[in-house]
């Protein structure tokens, strides 16, 4: 299943000038756990977002970009089978080229992990999201698709709210009623 997984302020907001709103370790562990082992698929500025461009050990990454030739040094590195055993990323030109890869791993949990355009791109074909809320007040430039107003998506679960160095968070889940089918 192609889910999506993403951290929001109270305004759906994502990030800011390339970089997300806030840190928080206990949701970054929850990223790690979720995701460790599975792929993900990612737009070039949140690959570029990451330390030196590098994509996240232990996964299988797929990048949309239209021109992979301008990547970090880092990235180029794993394009062309230079990187570490166990860690890969591999580039497709455009959309449709992604939803044919991804139609055919349909078996696996895929996630979707950003950012603003990759998520109304592929939202459509999730069948779930998870969405950790926070109530970081920073403005935002890029944002997620406000999923309580969203036809065809309902919030699943909702968990207590926490607190981690003065933000507050709770981690949420929402489901697509009718996920589109991949091709
Ligand atoms: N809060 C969170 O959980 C979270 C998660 C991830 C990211 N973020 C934040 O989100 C922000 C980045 O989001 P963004 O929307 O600006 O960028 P993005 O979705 O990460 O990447 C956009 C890039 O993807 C490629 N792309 C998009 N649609 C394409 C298409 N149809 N065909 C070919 N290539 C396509 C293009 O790359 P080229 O220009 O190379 O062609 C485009 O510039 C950052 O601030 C990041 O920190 C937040």
């Amino acid at each position: 299943m192609l889910k999506a997984i993403v951290n929001v302020n109270q305004e759906w907001g994502i990030g800011k000038k390339g970089d997300l709103l806030v840190y928080i370790p206990e949701d970054m562990k929850f990223f790690r756990q979720q995701t460790k082992g599975k792929t993900l698929v990612m737009g070039r500025k949140t690959l570029e977002s990451f330390p030196e461009g590098r994509p996240l050990k232990g996964r299988r990454s797929i990048l949309l970009t239209r021109d992979p030739s301008g990547l970090p040094e880092a990235a180029r590195a794993y394009l062309e089978g230079r990187g570490e055993a166990g860690t890969s990323l591999e580039a497709v030109g455009s959309l449709k080229e992604l939803l044919a890869l991804l139609g055919t791993l349909k078996e696996e949990e895929v996630y979707v992990i950003g950012g603003e355009q990759l998520y109304r791109a592929l939202l459509p074909y999730c069948g779930e999201c998870q969405v950790t809320v926070n109530d970081c007040k920073e403005k935002a430039d890029t944002w997620f698709p406000d999923l309580d107003s969203l036809p065809g998506w309902r919030r699943r679960e909702a968990g207590a709210w926490q607190e981690s160095e003065g933000i507050r968070y709770r981690f949420t889940t929402y489901e697509n009623l009718e996920p589109r089918e991949l091709p």
